[in-house]
């Protein structure tokens, strides 16, 4: 179990003030200017020796990204925006680090930002985080008067203005193009990639677009160096990593861990177990509504990092751990979510548009099971028009978690409609 000593999100619960006084005393802000100092080139390659993995849910090279900001100005200015339009279902993190920690994110924001190059950084906060956006204001505006952001930063030369912006409740918003078309003012919809931001991103200039918890971590792998970072996980896989638990254990809760965890070992030691011991589990999510369910027998022995649930067939994505025991309808909770990507698609290309509405239509009759065996085999061949074939990330989220349930609970959605239909006759 990690060390007290070893977590980087020492305010998550929000047991101490957010203010400048008190994050400064938790080590927030200690002599940044001599980490500035270091320069943009030993920032970036500390970040990226670090193995620090982006943390918003695809889990890119966080330093690999920062190395991508042109080195040479050709006139255009370059920009950091944050992403913290959290809005994946079962995903908290982001919003606890904002309402509880917001100076350790300002502080990453500065440190990101001089090793990408970039003298102005958006944080594009989900509109509903009204809390969270007035506390950000409020810790923003302490930095200013502090002297640590604004012209000459901490005193170290280097001028670096922040802005916050509330979006309007949008999912598709987090994509992080649809982000950035909204931030200039768009429809938020997502661009086709590439060009990748870093090369056209806000204003068509080089742009690099990071997760909350991802900027928060520089700071801390900046002071105590990339080795620190690296000690914890397995080889590509490092680093400690915020977990959001909910659903069926008995203390759903927050928690920072070590990257590569045993997904039992977090649901045992953090969150009291699963509601009626461990032989009671049917189903996790383990990353976030956006991938696919894994089953006990993988859950028994399955470790918390990108590696792991891929090879089992799913994803850390943004390590939103649903659980869900027996007593769950497991079917309706996949319909669930197939209507709220249904909901959330941006309507721009078919596959997308019209597959949700099929996927989701398909779903309410498998609840009842009002359906033949047959269209399972064609629910299953509707998702694989979609995966793949979309413009983001959103179609293949619509389809993996129904592939999940057709993988893994065939059985159950044959069981309703012989069922169902013995009911009839
Ligand atoms: P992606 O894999 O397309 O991109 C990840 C990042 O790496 C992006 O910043 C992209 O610009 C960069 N990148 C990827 N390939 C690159 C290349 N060849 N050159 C330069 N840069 C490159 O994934 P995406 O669409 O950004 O994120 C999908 C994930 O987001 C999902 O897996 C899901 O887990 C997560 N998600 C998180 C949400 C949240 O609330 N945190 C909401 C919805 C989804
Ligand atoms: Fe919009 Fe869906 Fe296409 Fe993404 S996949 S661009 S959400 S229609």
């Amino acid at each position: 179990m990690l060390q007290d000593k070893d977590r980087m999100f020492t305010n998550l619960y929000g047991y101490h003030s957010w203010s400048l006084k008190d994050a400064m005393k938790r080590g927030a802000w200690d002599n940044t200017k001599a980490l500035i100092e270091k320069g943009r080139d030993w920032i970036c390659e500390e970040v990226k020796s670090s193995g620090l993995r982006g943390r918003g849910g695809a889990g890119f090279p966080t330093g690999l990204k920062w190395s991508f900001m042109p080195k040479e100005s050709d006139g255009r200015p370059s920009y950091l925006v944050v992403n913290a339009d959290e809005s994946e279902p079962g995903t908290c993190k982001d919003r606890e680090i904002m309402r509880n920690d917001p100076h350790i994110l300002i502080e990453g924001c500065l440190l990101a930002s001089v090793g990408m190059g970039a003298h102005a950084c958006y944080i594009y906060i989900r509109g509903e985080f009204v809390y969270e956006a007035q506390i950000l204001e409020a810790a923003i505006a302490e930095a200013y008067e502090a002297g640590l952001v604004g012209k000459n930063a901490c005193k170290s030369g280097y001028d670096f203005d922040i802005y916050l912006h509330r979006g309007a409740g949008a999912y598709i918003c987090g994509e992080e193009t649809a982000l950035i078309e909204s931030l200039e003012g768009k429809k938020g919809q997502p661009r086709l990639k590439p060009p990748f931001p870093a090369m056209s991103g806000l204003y068509g200039c080089p742009t690099t677009v990071n997760n909350v918890e991802s900027i928060a971590s520089a700071p801390a792998i900046l002071r105590r160096g990339a080795d620190w970072f690296k000690g914890f996980g397995r080889e590509n896989n490092h680093g400690t990593k915020l977990f959001c638990v909910s659903g069926h254990v008995n203390k759903p809760c927050n928690v920072e861990e070590a990257m590569s965890i045993p997904l039992k070992e977090l649901l045992e030691k953090h969150c009291g177990g699963v509601r009626g011991g461990w032989d009671n589990l049917l189903a996790v999510i383990p990353g976030g509504s956006s991938v696919p369910l894994i089953t006990k027998d993988v859950c028994d022995t399955v470790l918390m990092d990108y590696d792991d649930l891929k090879e089992n067939g799913t994803g850390l994505g943004t390590a939103a751990v649903i659980v869900m025991d027996k007593s769950t309808d497991i079917v309706a909770a996949i319909a669930r979510l197939s209507y709220f990507y249904k909901h959330e698609s941006c309507g721009q290309c078919t596959p997308c548009r019209e597959g949700t509405g099929w996927m989701w239509r398909m779903m309410q009759r498998m609840v009842v099971g009002k359906a033949t065996v047959e269209e399972i085999d064609m629910l299953w061949e509707v998702t694989k028009q979609i995966e793949g074939k979309t413009i983001c990330a959103l179609g293949d989220a619509a389809a993996w978690p129904i592939q999940g349930l057709i993988r893994n609970f065939r059985p159950e959605l044959e069981r309703r409609i012989l069922e169902a239909r013995k009911n009839a006759a």
